[in-house]
């Protein structure tokens, strides 16, 4: 026990992944039960509480409540037989793309842990014209709509506009942590960075899909961008509030924007 607390990053209290391919055999998250309690051991390592398993309903993983249950059954079964002090609830990343084809009764078992909110993927193409009318309908049918790792959308990179307009409508974001550190790139780093700047950044989740590629660390990478202030807001407060579907905790006093690193202008003359 020692050794797993002294790997968790200071500050870390009961971390919600609100986004996480846990479930086995059902998408492109893990392909056994063994290897998703791998994944399970792993984010407790890294200080969370509560996942949220979120398997791809999409059009190359034809997911449903039916396949979800059966998944989620093996896992929390699993889970049942092992000392491990972790929740796992249920819900999907719905595909944008495919809201029209899902009955309305359907999509209503697909929300986060039993909420009103849906996990929405946005397309990863550069011209996204749609997306936010899909996400507007969901809210006037009554669903809160968080939007996956919309820094990874080239879409949002060209119409950033779309994504002030989403959230001043009430749509909610979950920022990928690895975006934070870089794994997906400067320019994805760069657009997360530039919406804690403008406060269009609710919540960060690991969206884990495996051990090393996509790792199930969060507050790491929080802290690494220096964000650390912000820690028990953005994977404790909002998520919670998600979860239960109340009205989103009010922003952390103080600073805000993280740590940029200097440009090449200033590092140069910095020597
Ligand atoms: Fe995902």
């Amino acid at each position: 026990m020692r050794q797993l607390v002294a790997r968790m990053p200071r500050n870390v209290g009961c971390v919600i992944d609100l986004h996480c391919h846990v479930l086995p055999g059902i998408d492109d998250g893990p392909a056994t039960v063994d290897e998703s309690l791998a994944l399970v051991r792993a984010a407790y390592q890294a200080g969370v509480r509560t996942i949220v398993a979120t398997p791809h309903v999409s059009w190359r993983y034809r997911n449903d409540d039916a396949t979800i249950e059966t998944a989620f059954r093996v896992l929390t079964d699993r889970l049942a037989t092992e000392d491990l002090d972790i929740e796992v609830l249920r819900g999907a990343e719905i595909a944008a793309t495919c809201i029209a084809e899902i009955e309305p009764g359907e999509l209503a078992k697909l929300t986060l842990g039993q909420s009103r909110s849906l996990l929405l993927e946005p397309p990863f193409v550069t011209v996204i014209t749609g997306f936010d009318d899909i996400a507007f309908s969901l809210m006037r049918e009554g669903y809160e709509v968080v939007i996956a790792h919309p820094e990874r959308c080239p879409g949002f990179h060209r119409d950033t506009d779309m994504l002030r307009r989403l959230v001043t409508a009430g749509a909610r974001t979950s920022i990928t942590a690895g975006a934070l550190s870089g794994r997906f790139g400067k320019t994805v780093r760069r657009l997360a960075l530039e919406m804690f700047d403008e406060q269009l950044a609710h919540s960060v989740a690991s969206d884990a899909h495996d051990l090393l590629g996509r790792p199930p660390g969060i507050a790491s990478e929080i802290e690494q961008a220096g964000l650390g202030g912000m820690l028990g807001w953005l994977t404790e407060e909002v998520p919670a509030a998600i979860l239960r579907g109340e009205a989103m905790p009010p922003r952390p006093a103080g600073r805000l924007a993280p740590d940029k690193p200097p440009g090449l202008f200033a590092r140069l003359h910095r020597r």
